[in-house]
């Protein structure tokens, strides 16, 4: 754990105003002791009465917790529900009219989409797919720009138990194939191209390509959705129109009887080491994750609230507080497709204003970039229908935690800092804002029913202050349930026996500090945090030795300014060290040969060549050597075990 070497020094703490407490759904610390209470006491029992209180069952469960076979737990096993129902058809007695999506293009047009319309059109597309031969336990990928219709998408599955696998639209179409191949879909839901800060950028195009590559003979059929309505390639046996598809679709569709442990969706994500790991979710654990947190952390209020979550529907953030959480609980959503900074760095401002946004969840990334391009442009909108903020994806540094208080939040809203994972489907640790006061740059407290510790390496409990793993030591009901196709992968990753087994290790590092605050200091893998998104340094030296010109590559995160992490990636090439112009050529063909691989996030910010890599007289990289000279630091280092010492001049 050498490189936890310190944590933040900060003092500020905001507590909860009167107010805001006494509005909350869960109100002052007290009550919060009182849930973490009872989950201490009654594990099982509290989360089964809030699977109770808070999901339609078709038939309710009476086993809570199985752990025989552990880490492969099962929650509410014996009991039936479908996740589409409890996300629309359970609000229409009451709220059919009430609007249930607002979306807003690129270009501004906004669309306004009712419980009862969403309903119709998630039926007539889940027909749509039926009509194709999707069925129960199928594999649907959905690469698709932010749009309803990508919630659409994700719900028709749910509601016929197919299980949807969604790929991020900046992906490359190899990405895309690896993702299909992995989970051996049978149909792609695309678009014909997405539009993004006045820019369209073609999806349908991609999914071709990944289609000519190897092992897709799964796929009988491309749903594609015209959203721009620009030229495409046709393969008339394979691809179909979405407009087409739901043309004579009844819009009524009966919601599958799914088991609580039935796979709701696979998410890959980027680990150490290999290709992505399949992440498996269920169906009624993850479910209640999503609506507990709603619920506690953003302390929703189903009839007054307007909800934006600024995800893409590509990430785990998008998955729970945009298909699955906002709408389970029967509120309104802002959808949002283009960019923050499009037609200007007002945008989300502006849209917040226009939309009279109540709650807004965005990433550090996003808030540093709107600081440097316009730290002022809040006040010139009206924020006042904001009540609550939230971050998520990347420790938030105090600085822009501040100016998200003061210049968003006009000092009155409280800010949740969130911390969770693909894993982990929903908020882990992040406070109840009616309930725990704030610090900026820290997560806070696990919420009620989250088991959380700091360890070393064996697995011991550290005291407050001292850096650790961040681990969970009890199973809870949004943990992911495997990765897909790979249950042994599954158990290494997340449970290794060094720790028992039986504890979910995060990948994460934390310290604790004197009041039992969370503050998360990084990852403990080779895994990169660029603009909260996770990318594995293996996937992208590996990307890069695949060029003919490349011998070996080393990849290192770099302390970034807005970005939070930046790539730096040191090659060797097997010809000559390019000098001068030579250098730049090559790297600009290496990062755009990244780009096709990966897709544009793990585009290397850096390329540095050498003859060589610092190595180990026994040929292992030093990357701890190859982190000091990105970051521009002197090595202080022992480089005594160093095969090589003389490439780290040419290295810096
Ligand atoms: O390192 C942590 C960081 O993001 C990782 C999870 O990434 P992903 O699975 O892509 O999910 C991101 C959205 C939930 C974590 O292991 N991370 C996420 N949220 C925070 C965070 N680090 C610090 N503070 C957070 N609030």
């Amino acid at each position: 754990m050498s490189h936890i070497e310190s944590v933040l020094h900060e003092n500020r703490s905001f507590p909860p105003s009167s107010e805001f407490t006494a509005q909350a759904n869960v109100s002052g610390i007290a009550a919060y002791q009182a849930l973490t209470t009872k989950a201490a006491t009654d594990y099982e029992g509290y989360w089964a009465d809030l699977a109770r209180q808070h999901i339609s069952w078709e038939t309710p469960f009476t086993r809570i917790l199985d752990e025989t076979n552990a880490p492969f737990y099962r929650w509410f096993d014996d009991g039936y529900l479908n996740v589409s129902y409890n996300c629309i058809d359970r609000h229409l007695p009451a709220k059919a009219d009430k609007t249930a999506l607002i979306f807003e293009a690129d270009d501004g047009l906004v669309t306004r989409i009712s419980y009862q319309q969403l309903h119709d059109r998630v039926c007539a597309f889940a027909n749509a797919l039926i009509a194709q031969g999707v069925t129960k336990g199928d594999r649907v990928v959905i690469y698709m720009p932010m749009s309803a219709e990508a919630v659409i998408a994700m719900q028709a599955c749910a509601r016929i138990g197919a299980i949807h696998s969604v790929v991020f639209g900046g992906f490359s179409a190899k990405s895309l194939h690896e993702r299909i191949v992995d989970a051996q879909a049978k149909l792609v839901i695309t678009a014909d191209a997405g539009m993004r800060g006045g820019r369209a950028t073609s999806l349908k195009s991609a999914v071709d390509e990944a289609l000519t590559l190897g092992g897709t003979e799964c796929i009988s059929r491309v749903i594609v959705y015209q959203r721009t309505g620009q030229e495409v390639n046709w393969h008339e046996s394979r691809d179909l129109w979405w407009h087409d598809s739901v043309a004579d679709m009844p819009n009524t569709c009966e919601p599958a009887r799914m088991n609580a442990e039935d796979p709701l969706f696979i998410l890959y994500t980027s680990g150490s080491t290999g290709t992505p790991k399949g992440v498996q979710h269920s169906s009624a654990g993850y479910l209640l994750g999503a609506i507990v947190t709603m619920n506690m952390v953003f302390d929703a209020k189903a009839d007054t609230d307007v909800f934006w979550c600024t995800a893409d529907v590509g990430w785990i953030t998008g998955h729970t507080y945009v298909t699955y959480g906002p709408l389970a609980m029967g509120m309104t959503q802002v959808i949002f497709e283009g960019v923050p900074t499009y037609p200007d760095a007002g945008r989300f401002w502006k849209m917040i204003q226009d939309h009279r946004v109540t709650t807004f969840y965005t990433a550090p990334t996003a808030i540093r970039s709107l600081i440097k391009l316009g730290g002022e442009l809040p006040r010139q909108y009206d924020l006042s229908s904001l009540r609550l903020l939230g971050s998520v994806g990347e420790p938030i540094n105090p600085e822009a935690w501040m100016w998200y208080h003061q210049e968003v939040g006009q000092s009155r809203c409280p800010i949740v800092d969130t911390w969770w994972q693909t894993e982990t489907g929903s908020n882990m640790i992040a406070p109840l804002p009616g309930a725990v006061a704030t610090k900026p740059g820290s997560c806070t407290l696990p919420i009620p029913g989250i088991i959380a510790d700091v360890v070393d390496e064996h697995g011991a409990s550290l005291p407050f202050g001292q850096g650790g793993y961040l681990v969970i030591t009890r199973p809870f009901p949004s943990l992911l349930r495997t990765l897909w196709n790979n249950p042994e992968r599954y158990k290494k990753s997340y449970f290794p026996e060094e720790l028992g087994g039986k504890v979910y290790l995060a990948g994460d590092s934390a310290q604790r500090d004197t009041d039992g605050y969370y503050w998360i200091m990084g990852r403990i893998d080779d895994v990169l945090n660029v603009s909260g998104h996770r990318l594995g340094t293996m996937e992208i030296e590996s990307a890069l030795v695949s060029h003919p010109l490349v011998a070996e590559a080393a990849i290192v995160g770099k302390p970034h300014d807005i970005k939070g992490e930046a790539i730096v990636a040191f090659v060797v090439l097997k010809g000559e060290r390019p000098q001068g112009a030579a250098a730049k050529e090559i790297s600009d063909t290496l990062r755009n040969w990244v780009g096709q691989e990966i897709g544009a996030i793990a585009k290397p910010d850096e390329i540095r060549f050498g003859d060589n890599l610092p190595k180990t007289r026994s040929g292992k990289i030093m990357r701890r050597l190859l982190r000091a000279l990105a970051k521009g630091e002197t090595i202080t280092q022992d480089v005594s075990t160093l095969e090589n010492p003389a490439i780290l001049d040419q290295l810096k």
